[in-house]
């Protein structure tokens, strides 16, 4: 169970890494920033490119940075966007996320960092696929 301290503290990591974004095509800057079971924070902004394929969501940036700093165990990311309006990660984002289980927290801000609201990645994925329909675990 995560305090709203903690919530709001991964939403300012969220917001911090939003200024990093590379969005000069769209001008849609998003923040995120990932919490690992181990108490680590990782965070991403999105990162764009003039093929447009190339773009990557910030919520990818922020989780496969901490996959390849070997963490893979989630309690939670925060998401930030430009305006005031709750966001949630985009379908591919919840795809990437369900990789590493269906239990973390999603949580929503606005620019700012203020607190918007919250999900259980489970709930924004119903009928998930999962590792194990391939594992058959
Ligand atoms: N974007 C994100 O970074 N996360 C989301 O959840 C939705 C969309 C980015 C991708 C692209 O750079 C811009 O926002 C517009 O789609």
């Amino acid at each position: 169970m995560l305090t709203k301290e903690k919530k709001l503290e991964l939403l300012q990591a969220a917001v911090e890494a939003a200024k990093n974004a590379h969005c000069p095509y769209s001008k849609f800057r998003v923040g995120a920033a990932v919490l690992t079971k181990t108490g680590k924070i990782f965070k991403g902004g999105n990162i764009e490119n003039v093929s447009y394929g190339g773009t990557v969501c910030a919520e990818r940036v922020a989780i496969w940075k901490a996959v390849s700093e070997g963490e893979k165990e989630f309690e939670a990311i925060a998401v930030i966007g430009p305006g005031s309006k709750e966001g949630y990660p985009c379908a591919l984002c919840r795809q990437v996320m369900v990789e590493f289980g269906l239990d973390w927290l999603v949580i929503s801000g606005d620019s700012q960092g203020n607190y918007l609201g919250e999900q259980v990645l489970r709930d924004l994925v119903p009928y998930p696929f999962v590792p194990s329909a391939l594992l058959g675990e």
